[in-house]
């Protein structure tokens, strides 16, 4: 059937054609005439009306040559050239579908399958991206049940608890029937593990407690100061075996009082209760046929990281030790277990960079699935040579997707932006990327991910607005003596003279505009380029606060207190405080203090005095110093 013909500008990689047939449609397949080439794929990548005309817009795809080998033409289609729809078995000669694999669902607009080659994914990875509520999980959903009916293994990290619902069949029963599947439920295939007491038929998951001295620093919640680190290492270093317990045996019987501090942290990651010295055997998670789910809900998300950690990196060295068969890993919301540069640290980065670089030699394939690509390491997605992508938005999300996968242009950034739920662009499968209509579930979905505060990157909104702002006993003042340059002063080198005057100091640098201020661990900046939706304004805060040096036991730590309500800060970006009374060396700040121009709109004024928070702090620690200083807070609204 003709659809039209080619009128207007025509390159050898686009043109367009005056549409006469209302069968045509936006990522149709089109077969057009070339005189020196023969007959040539194309795509309608848009469909444009004006007042005279539909207009469609299309992409060269290619021709088969003697080698068969799909090739670009060199030289343009004649204006006036006739428009045909492609017969299915022509589209599949020139982009060679296969006939066998996990069937994903069908080409977009067509009854031709799009079958995964499951044994590539195992080996080379897949990333899968779009913005949230898109369809991603239901997406990965089809391919667990693709990859359950191949019996591969499989390893689910679900931070929302939303995979085990495929232990049911589905009930939306009419879309599948239009595709000739059957309802199927997995439960004999899917195993749970999390926290029994939020669901039943979930077993707790129990992490190997052996472990070696590297694992050990990792996985501990603070920054050993190099004395604690040697400390350490002299009471691990000839153990048999790594346990809590022996090591809090063989740090009791040092000396010195440094030691309290370590002895809390390991009990801090001891009373976790999710180390055992009889874990759940690996061999229990990782077996054909099997699909192991790691329900995260409920768990904080430092320690979520801790589990995955461990995790990933003893069934990794499982797998190369071939205790455990190929498995295929898919890590949910990855940008919070493997985040960029920047956007917050994560102790599963490592072997999640150390899995998606040499997981392929040891059969342990990755599915990284994420909603915000730009968050998501570069090295990590790089690595992944198959890309499932749905609706994205963001514009530095789209501009992330342009920067690290192969064959998506500035062309391609539009169609993602334009594709509707149940589409997804697959990249990397043939040599362009092709529009695909996902199939429907065979198994329940599990629904939509809602938990946003999980998400230790995200910036404070106004639905997680911090503590100090809400506060309503407090007046604000703008900053008068603030300018707008931002410039960065060294405190003075000499550390007897930076004590000798601080207020004077503070008063001379005042004076300058310039403030002692704890920073953000994000930028402005970064929150711009983070944000998911259109922001309104952001509002420069500035709260005052006092760090204070304090001594507990003989060991040294800084705390810092605001002004207005009177709590230990653990993490300003966040709003993570304690009571004063709860004071101890986790409490430690680890951020420090800098001489700076800040650009502020609002100072907030204090409600308590330096000396007041010193008498209270007092009665829990030694103090051996404090400074006055300014928490820099970015307040976001969006529009
Ligand atoms: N291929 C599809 N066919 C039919 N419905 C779909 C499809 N994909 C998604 N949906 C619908 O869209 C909803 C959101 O999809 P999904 O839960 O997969 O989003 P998501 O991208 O994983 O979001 P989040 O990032 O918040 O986890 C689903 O509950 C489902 O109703
Ligand atoms: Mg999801």
């Amino acid at each position: 059937m003709i659809l039209g013909r080619i009128t207007g500008k025509v390159s050898t990689t686009q043109f367009q054609f005056n549409v006469t047939s209302s069968k045509t449609r936006k990522f149709q397949f089109i077969q057009v005439h070339h005189p020196d080439y023969g007959v040539v794929l194309a795509q309608v990548m848009e469909l444009e009306r004006t007042q005279e005309q539909l207009l469609a817009r299309c992409n060269v795809i290619g021709y088969k040559d003697i080698d068969n080998r799909i090739k670009g033409i060199r030289t343009p289609f004649s204006l006036n050239t006739e428009i045909l729809e492609a017969e299915d078995s022509f589209i599949k000669r020139i982009i060679e579908l296969q006939s066998e694999g996990g069937f994903l669902g069908n080409l977009e607009g067509k009854n031709i399958p799009i079958n995964l080659d499951l044994q590539k994914i195992l080996t080379k990875h897949l990333c899968v991206l779009a913005k949230s509520g898109a369809g991603k999980s239901y997406a990965v959903g089809v391919l667990v049940e693709e990859i359950l009916e191949k019996n591969v293994p499989l390893i689910i990290i679900d931070p929302h608890g939303e995979y085990a619902a495929m232990k049911h069949p589905t009930e939306e029963n009419e879309t599948l029937t239009q595709w000739n599947l059957k309802p199927k439920g997995y439960s004999a295939q899917i195993q749970e593990y999390g926290d029994m007491n939020l669901k039943q038929d979930v077993r707790p998951l129990k992490l190997n407690e052996k472990m070696n001295s590297y694992e050990l620093m990792k996985l501990l919640p603070l920054q050993l100061t190099s004395t604690q680190e040697a400390m350490l290492f002299s009471v691990i270093k000839d153990m048999e075996e790594i346990n809590f317990d022996n090591i809090l045996l063989g740090l009791e019987q040092l000396n010195s009082s440094a030691k309290w501090a370590i002895i809390d942290t390991i009990m801090y990651l001891r009373d976790l209760k999710i180390f055992s010295p009889s874990p759940t055997p690996l061999q229990e998670l990782v077996k054909p046929g099997k699909c192991t789910i790691i329900n995260l809900k409920g768990i904080t998300p430092e320690v979520q990281d801790v589990i995955v950690y461990k995790l990933l990196k003893d069934v990794f060295l499982a797998r190369k030790q071939e205790k455990i068969p190929p498995f295929f890993c898919i890590i949910e919301e990855a940008h919070n277990f493997c985040p960029e540069k920047g956007f917050g640290k994560a102790k599963s980065l490592d072997i999640i960079r150390l899995i998606s670089s040499e997981g392929r030699k040891f059969g342990l394939g990755l599915c990284v699935v994420s909603q915000r690509p730009a968050l998501v390491q570069k090295t990590i997605l790089a690595q992944c040579s198959t890309q499932l992508i749905m609706k994205v938005t963001n514009p530095n999300d789209l501009r992330s997707l342009v920067g690290s996968i192969e064959g998506i242009t500035a062309e391609t950034e539009q169609e993602i932006q334009n594709l509707s739920i149940g589409s997804a662009l697959l990249c990397g499968f043939v040599d362009r990327p092709l529009v695909v209509n996902i199939r429907p579930r065979k198994s329940k979905h599990g629904g939509h991910a809602v938990d946003m505060l999980s998400q230790p990157t995200t910036p404070l909104s106004e639905t997680q607005e911090t503590s100090f702002l809400t506060t309503t006993n407090n007046t604000i003042t703008t900053p008068k003596n603030l300018t707008k340059t931002t410039t960065n002063i060294p405190p003075p080198t000499n550390p007897d003279e930076y004590h000798k005057d601080i207020v004077q100091e503070n008063k001379n640098y005042a004076e300058q505009g310039i403030l002692p201020v704890i920073l953000p661990q994000i930028t402005m900046q970064e929150i711009r380029m983070m944000a998911d939706k259109p922001i309104n304004k952001i509002t420069t805060y500035l709260i005052p606060s006092v760090l204070f040096n304090c001594d507990l036991r003989g060991i040294e730590f800084q705390v810092l207190i605001d002004r207005i309500k009177g709590k230990i800060i653990i993490d300003p970006d966040k709003d993570v405080k304690q009571d004063i009374g709860q004071v101890s060396y986790r409490s430690n700040f680890l951020r420090k203090m800098v001489y700076q121009k800040v650009v502020a709109d609002v100072q907030l004024q204090e409600v308590l005095t330096t000396e007041k928070l010193k008498g209270q702090l007092v009665k829990y620690c030694g103090v051996t110093d404090f400074k006055e200083c300014f928490i820099v807070y970015y307040k976001v609204e969006y529009k």
